[in-house]
C-alpha cells in the first residue's frame, strides 16, 4: 500500500505490536531466532525507512551508513548504548528509545534479586527440589533483613528514583549517589540521603546500579570501589553489564570481600564469567528487567509510534539526538 512507512524489525514484538505494525506500515521481521549478524542487519536497513532493533543489535556507523533513507532507529529499550547516536545525528536519523513506561517494572526487578539473595529464595528453591531437605531447622539458610537496611542507589534517574520509594516502603534507609545531585525539595520528598560515592559504597548494605552505560560509567564498579563496601554487602545490578568489571566483583565475591550479588545484567552477555554460574550467593536472571506481557506491549507500541511520527517527517515523541 502507498504511503505506508517500510520497517524492518530484529525481531518479533509481542502479538498485539505486530497487527498494529501490519495495519500501519510494510514491515519485515527477522524471524531466523537469533540476532543478526553485522551484514544481515546492513542488509536488512538497505530498503526501509524505519528500523526497529533491540539492546542485543550494534547499530554502528556501518549499518548507519548503509541507506542514506534512513529515517529513524528506534531502541525497544530505555537504554541506546548499542547506538552510535553521533553518526546517526550526523546522518539526520532520529534515534528513540522507550523511557518510562518499563520504570516500574525493572524498579520491581531490582527488588525482587535484593529479596532473593538476601532471603537466599533460590538456594532454598535448589534444596526443595534437590529433595535432600530434612525439614525446618533453626540454622537452615538463614538470610538478611531487608527492614533497616541501607541501600544505597547508584544513579537517581527515572528507575533509581522507583526503587528508592519501594525501598522507603520496605522501611529501608536509601542514600544515593548521581553525577548531578538531586534538589533538596526532591530529596526530601523520596526521604532520601545524597552521599559521595565511596561513603555510599561503604555504608550499603545492599548497593543497586541505576546507571545508563557510557564511556563515564564503564566498570565504575571496578576493584577498587568493590574493596570499598562491606564484607556483608550485597551488590544489584539491573542497569548494564559494563558497568561493573565482572572479572572484579568474581574475585570479591570468591574472596569474600562482599557477601553476595543480584546480577540481570553482565558484561558480555549472553556469556557470564564462569565462576558466576558456581556461585550460591550469587542470584542470576537473564537480563529480565522490562520484561512483562504488559510493560513489552507498551514499549511495542511506543517504538511503533516514534516510527510511524519520524517517518511521516514529525519529531518523534522520545528522540534521544541531541
Ligand atoms: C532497557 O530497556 O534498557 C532494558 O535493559 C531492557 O530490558
Amino acid at each position: 500500500m502507498p504511503n505506508r512507512p517500510t520497517v524492518f524489525l530484529t525481531g518479533p514484538l509481542p502479538p498485539e505490536c505486530m497487527q498494529r505494525l501490519a495495519d500501519s506500515t510494510n514491515f519485515q521481521v527477522n524471524s531466523l531466532g537469533r540476532d543478526l549478524t553485522k551484514s544481515e542487519l546492513i542488509e536488512a536497513v538497505r530498503q526501509v525507512d524505519a528500523l526497529i532493533c533491540f539492546l542485543t543489535d550494534k547499530v554502528d556507523a556501518d549499518v548507519l551508513s548503509a541507506n542514506p533513507n534512513l529515517k529513524v532507529v528506534a531502541n525497544y529499550a530505555v537504554g541506546f548504548n548499542n547506538i552510535d547516536v553521533a553518526t546517526a545525528t550526523e546522518r539526520k536519523i532520529a534515534v528513540t528509545n522507550t523511557p518510562d513506561v518499563l520504570t516500574d517494572t525493572t524498579a520491581d526487578m531490582a527488588c525482587a534479586l535484593i529479596f532473593s539473595v538476601a532471603r537466599r529464595v533460590v538456594e532454598g528453591d535448589r534444596l526443595v527440589r534437590s529433595r535432600r531437605w530434612n525439614g525446618w531447622a533453626p540454622l537452615q539458610l538463614l538470610g538478611t533483613d531487608i527492614m533497616g537496611a541501607t541501600i544505597g542507589i547508584i544513579g537517581t534517574g527515572r528507575i533509581g528514583r522507583a526503587v528508592a520509594e519501594r525501598a522507603k516502603a520496605f522501611r529501608m534507609n536509601v542514600v544515593y549517589w548521581n553525577r548531578t545531585r538531586l534538589d533538596p525539595e526532591t530529596e526530601s520528598k523520596l526521604g532520601i540521603r545524597y552521599c559521595e560515592l565511596g561513603e555510599l559504597l561503604g555504608e550499603s548494605d545492599f548497593v543497586s546500579l541505576h546507571l545508563a552505560y557510557s564511556n563515564e560509567t564503564h566498570h565504575l564498579i571496578n576493584a577498587a570501589r568493590l574493596s570499598q563496601m562491606k564484607p556483608s554487602a550485597y551488590l544489584i545490578n539491573t542497569a548494564r553489564g559494563a558497568v561493573v568489571d565482572e572479572k572484579a566483583l568474581v574475585k570479591a565475591l570468591t574472596q569474600k570481600t562482599i557477601a553476595g550479588a543480584g546480577l540481570d545484567v553482565f558484561e558480555h552477555e549472553p556469556a557470564l564469567e564462569p565462576e558466576l554460574y558456581e556461585m550460591d550467593n550469587v542470584v542470576i536472571t537473564p537480563h529480565l528487567g522490562s520484561a512483562t506481557t504488559a510493560t513489552r506491549t507498551m514499549m511495542g507500541d511506543m517504538v511503533i509510534e516514534n516510527c510511524l511520527v519520524a517517518c511521516a517527517g514529525n519529531r518523534p515523541p522520545n528522540l534521544v539526538n541531541t
